[in-house]
């Protein structure tokens, strides 16, 4: 079956389920700023920890950090920011819209949105300007003695300016990796693709430090390895691929970068980028701060060159609800369904009485509800008809659903409902929520069809 998802029906569904709102809305709303409602939250929090999850805590050589977003200005000057981390953009004078000049073909004219910018005979494109993406802002209260700095545009730098700190206070020695969560900010001009490419968004890095001669092979397998995370999470292989930058593509602190491109309703785009950034930044930072970022161990004194795999968690996101989007007929009506992966979806099981108003179901019920809740996020939900409820459920991707009925208070039974298989199998109320960890544990493919 063709893949039924469209970026208006992701924005739809997060909208009417409250995973994400466009941002500021009752004061007419902020091109590319969005608001997280509860699911939202929570599928977000899942993504972030299942990163952390297997970058640091499943690993011994990589160590967290939570640096400022506002560093030192020099910070900036130093990686190369304030020089060269700009996007050549165009004006037209005609509909006074600002295209990105290496994004035309993805644009829309502001005029004829069925054409791009340049393509109708009223189109008055000025010639490409840079335009620096960093975010100006400038700390302390009087203006004329404050000091401009930057939100940054990227958590990489924090971890550079902290390697000395780590690698001597955490006693790491190359290979080893600090990794970071957190918000970075790019004055992007874009082109309306829902939380794809916004303002302010959440990064998950990862720099790597290691011996220079080890680099090639490193970068080769953190690809590798990012590649399999998402194939983990149930991302499905035929949407997925690694593109290989083209030398005049490469970022400034590049020596080569794979992008891992996910297959959205956009066409190929960008994921997550690893780049084999060399000794860039560490020099780069010794020699504007005057503090030396080397490993030095006895005789042996060399600056670690570093892999970085950087993840985007709004992209990731929207790549696992676009992947995990799905429709299909059940009894004559339309079930939409969020196939997540369990580990990823916002919440685990619902707790369903099937006759809300029959006070012992209603008791066994929340009794129920209330020990599973224990361990994993649950929802207890007693209005309106079963099947409404099942597809309230099925649409924010809850994997499992438990019923309490009149055999539930015979003999201790419940059913429990899978998203996916719409099975139903009766289980012991007692042995409910084991089966739910045991099933939350097991491995998970996606049921879509590539
Ligand atoms: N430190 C390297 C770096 O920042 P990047 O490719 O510019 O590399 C890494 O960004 C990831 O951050 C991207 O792959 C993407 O997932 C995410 N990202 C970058 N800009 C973004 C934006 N404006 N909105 C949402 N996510 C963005």
């Amino acid at each position: 079956m063709a893949d039924v998802v469209t970026m208006d029906k992701i924005v739809s569904l997060s909208r009417r389920r409250g995973f994400v709102f466009p941002s500021s809305e009752i004061y007419g709303g902020l091109a590319s700023a969005y608001d997280y409602g509860h699911y939202g939250v929570l599928l977000k929090e899942n993504v972030k920890a299942r990163w952390f999850e297997a970058m640091v805590r499943e690993r011994d050589d990589i160590v967290a950090l939570d640096s400022s977003i506002i560093l030192h200005p020099k910070v900036w000057e130093a990686s190369g920011h304030v020089e060269g981390f700009h996007d050549p953009l165009v004006d037209c004078r005609t509909c006074k819209l600002r295209f990105r000049a290496d994004q035309l073909e993805h644009s829309r004219c502001g005029r004829k949105p069925s054409k791009h910018p340049g393509e109708t005979d009223e189109c008055d494109l000025t010639e490409p300007r840079h335009f620096n993406l960093m975010f100006k802002t400038r700390i302390g209260p009087v203006e004329e003695t404050g000091m401009d700095a930057y939100l940054r545009p990227e958590t990489a730098q924090g971890i550079f300016i902290n390697f000395k700190n780590v690698a001597q206070i955490a006693r790491r020695k190359p290979p080893f990796g600090i990794a970071q969560i957190g918000k970075a900010f790019r004055n992007e001009v874009t082109t309306g693709h829902f939380i794809f490419r916004t303002l302010e968004f959440e990064q998950m890095e990862m720099e790597y430090f290691v011996p220079p001669a080890e680099a090639e092979e490193w970068f080769r397998y953190w690809v590798e390895e990012r590649f399999r995370w998402y194939v983990r999470l149930g991302l499905r292989e035929s949407h997925l691929r690694v593109r290989p930058h083209g030398p005049d593509e490469l970022s400034h602190y590049s020596r080569q970068t794979s992008d891992i491109e996910y297959l959205y309703p956009i066409g190929w785009s960008e994921l997550e980028g690893i780049a084999h950034r060399g000794d860039y930044d560490l020099t780069a930072h010794s020699r504007t701060s005057g503090t030396k970022l080397e490993w030095v161990d006895g005789e042996e004194r060399y600056t670690p060159h570093v892999v970085e795999p950087a993840a985007g968690v709004n992209r990731s996101m929207l790549a696992f609800m676009v992947d995990a989007y799905d429709e299909e007929e059940v009894a004559g009506r339309l079930r939409v369904v969020l196939r997540l992966h369990p580990a990823l979806a916002p919440v685990k099981v619902a707790v369903l009485p099937l006759i809300p108003r029959n006070a012992e179901i209603a008791t066994k019920a929340r009794a129920l509800y209330e020990e599973l809740r224990r361990s994993v996020v649950a929802e207890y939900d007693d209005s309106g008809q079963i099947g409404r409820r099942y597809r309230r459920q099925d649409e924010i991707g809850t994997p499992w659903a438990l019923t309490i009925d009149e055999q539930t208070l015979v003999d201790d039974t419940v059913t429990i409902r899978d998203r996916d298989s719409l099975a139903q199998e009766r289980i012991p109320i007692s042995a409910a929520r084991a089966v739910v960890e045991d099933r939350l544990a097991a491995d998970w493919t996606s049921p879509k069809a590539d």
